[in-house]
């Protein structure tokens, strides 16, 4: 009806579609998932995280033998890409279940487990129907999802909400940012403070109270990207190569190119290459490398040198100031991101794939909020 194109035109403001509008919010969306539990200051010039919806269970989570995230496409992805700075702060084992695979296989799951079920609407199918078991099992049940009163906020033991702010399109997008947000809190939460992490503690909260910023400054990477879309438009395929931290930007970024412009494209794990993938390298397919700077940058430098001469078509995403040393030759394309501190990068690096697949699906001309065959909430099994 007119009166529903009217709300639709009031409700994204002065962005051409929801999607747009999303991902253009992330500076305010984590800035509101952080709001009132990043503590700095005070007498004792302390940094610390307070997550209430958690402060009643941190003794039994600590104590847990065993960490697993459970969720579906994006969440799944976020967890993903918090799990290296959980194993680190937290030491204890940190595993992955998508929800529907953990239900097929009917997977173990103990009184011991610190089950955490990630779901931006908190009404996924799947991830409620893991929750049941888990629960069933005996697990301590942890939900991360950004719909109060939702049907897993509601099921669980004790929970966070992201508050990203409501979320629209279909392909997800400032959700995935704030669940990472999330979850990195969660391990400071868990990790808890001691003498020989403190400065890696500080540095992240110094980190996240920086985020806003440089999430704001990558945006500006816009237009570069419509031009790397126009670039890709008429593409059958793209391929996306990440590893540690940027493993889940990787499968994110592919996940957001195929659900969105309905373009094949996959992550791929850069140290499984030389497994399989490296066959599909030719002077045709693109290929996007993300080397930021962390603890796997040099072997990232070698897999771009790899790729190269095996005359790959490639785009390298890096730290700023590293285009030089990343770019193996003229034809290279390189994006340059803010760096932020390593376990943080994926938040960073999502945005220019975001609006990737943006701007691949506009200049398509396809409806990029509604993406054919699919729906923002997978509510039948
Ligand atoms: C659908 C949506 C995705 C979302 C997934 C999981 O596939 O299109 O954007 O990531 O469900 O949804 P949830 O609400 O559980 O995060």
């Amino acid at each position: 009806s007119v009166l529903e194109m009217e709300v639709e035109q009031i409700n994204k403001g002065h962005y051409e579609h929801y999607m747009q509008k999303e991902i253009y919010e992330q500076p305010e969306s984590l800035t509101t998932t952080m709001r009132g539990r990043l503590i700095r200051g005070g007498l004792s010039k302390s940094k610390t995280v307070l997550l209430g919806g958690l402060k009643d269970h941190l003794k039994t989570i600590r104590r847990s033998r065993r960490i697993v995230f459970i969720g579906c496409g994006t969440s799944y992805n976020a967890a993903l890409a918090a799990r290296p700075i959980l194993e680190e702060l937290t030491g204890i084992p940190v595993t992955m279940e998508i929800a529907s695979d953990l239900l097929d296989r009917q997977g173990p799951i103990y009184r011991e487990d610190t089950a955490v079920f990630v779901s931006q609407s908190g009404e996924t199918a799947d991830t409620l129907l893991a929750l049941r078991y888990a629960a069933d099992n005996g697990a301590l049940c942890v939900g991360i999802t950004n719909t109060v009163g939702s049907a897993i906020a509601r099921n669980t033991h004790c929970g966070v909400h992201i508050n990203a702010g409501v979320e629209i399109g279909v392909a997800s997008t400032k959700a995935y940012t704030s669940q990472i947000v999330v979850m990195a809190m969660l391990a400071l939460a868990i990790g808890g403070d001691t003498i020989s992490n403190q400065a890696r503690r500080e540095a992240i909260i110094d980190g996240l109270f920086d985020l806003p910023n440089k999430a704001g400054e990558v945006l500006k990477l816009d237009e570069e990207m419509k031009d790397l879309a126009k670039l890709l438009m008429s593409e059958q395929s793209l391929l996306l190569f990440g590893r540690g931290y940027n493993y889940a930007t990787a499968l994110e970024g592919a996940l957001k190119v195929k659900e969105v412009s309905l373009t094949h494209s996959e992550g791929i794990l850069a140290g499984e290459m030389k497994h399989g993938p490296l066959a599909l390298v030719d002077e045709n397919l693109p290929i996007i490398v993300l080397a930021t700077r962390d603890a796997c940058f040099s072997k990232q430098q070698s897999v771009i040198q790899q790729l190269h001469a095996r005359k790959g078509r490639l785009i390298v995403m890096c730290s700023k100031g590293d285009a030089t040393l990343v770019s193996p030759g003229e034809s290279c394309r390189v994006i340059e991101v803010p760096p932020v501190e390593d376990c943080l990068q994926p938040v960073i690096n999502i945005i220019p794939l975001q609006l990737l697949a943006y701007h691949l699906t506009v200049l398509k001309g396809l409806n990029v909020d509604q993406p054919r065959n699919l729906a923002k909430s997978v509510t039948t099994l």
